[in-house]
């Protein structure tokens, strides 16, 4: 029997105009696994992620949640599915208080978890605070705490440690790896430290130009010289 993956995308394709940044992408996330996402800047990790969440509006190709086609759904559909992403640039109205922004996720969640939320990002002293007060560090974490509305099965992450210094992004990340196991979350990761990727993803993906250049555990990407080749390209932005 062929193997049930959390989440699935195949042949997936994503066009601007005559530009290709998608280009026909094969993905396939078991149950539990941290993949990693990774890539020089351009190559189409945001891309995936729209065209997985439901954001893209002119794609080719499907993509399956825990073996149901979810291809013709909306992203509102697809995250009452249990599908659910964080964005690269953050997502909050910063006049709202945090709890106020968690509460405005949950409206339509069928498990409105805004306190088990709070406690375990670590927001709940700082849950009446308006979003526009509270730190940079905090504010990535309620991005973080808005994609856990609901607990979904599946969150896509795109870039939520970017900004924070390098102890942030990695206690954020011992964050994510701990809850994801106990709340048995499969992460799909796009992540800019290698440190990170490295340390806490059981499975990288590594996108070039729009198609995956490799697939491996951690060991094997690091030994492949067209990644380093790709990663030195990238090193300046
Ligand atoms: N709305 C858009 N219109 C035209 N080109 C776009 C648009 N969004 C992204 N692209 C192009 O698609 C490619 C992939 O972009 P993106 O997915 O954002 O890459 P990444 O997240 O890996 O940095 C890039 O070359 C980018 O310039
Ligand atoms: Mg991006």
């Amino acid at each position: 029997m062929a193997e049930t993956f959390a989440i699935e995308g195949g042949g997936l394709t994503r066009r601007y105009g005559g530009f290709t940044a998608l280009d026909a992408v094969d993905l396939a996330v078991p149950d539990g696994e941290i993949r990693g996402l990774i890539g020089p800047n351009g190559a189409g990790k945001s891309t995936l992620i729209d065209v997985l969440s439901g954001r893209a509006d002119d794609w080719q190709g499907s993509v399956r949640l825990r073996g149901a086609d979810i291809s013709r759904l909306s992203a509102q559909q697809r995250r009452r599915s249990g599908l659910a992403r964080s964005f690269q640039r953050t997502n909050v109205f910063p006049e709202l208080a945090v709890r106020e922004q968690l509460e405005v996720a949950s409206w339509r969640a069928e498990t409105p978890n805004v306190d088990e939320v709070l406690h375990e990002m670590g927001l709940a002293a700082i849950a009446h605070m308006r979003a526009a007060d509270v730190s940079y560090g905090d504010r990535r974490r309620l991005d973080l705490a808005l994609a856990l509305i609901g607990r979904p099965t599946v969150l896509l992450l795109d870039e939520p440690a970017a900004g924070l210094s390098m102890k942030e992004s990695m206690a954020l990340a011992e964050l994510l790896r701990d809850l994801a196991s106990r709340w048995k979350v499969t992460v799909l990761l796009v992540e800019h430290d290698m440190d990170v990727v490295f340390s806490i993803c059981h499975r990288i993906t590594v996108l070039h130009l729009g198609r995956v250049l490799a697939e491996g555990t951690p060991a094997e990407i690091r030994s492949i010289p067209e990644v380093v080749t790709a990663y030195l390209g990238s090193a300046v932005e």
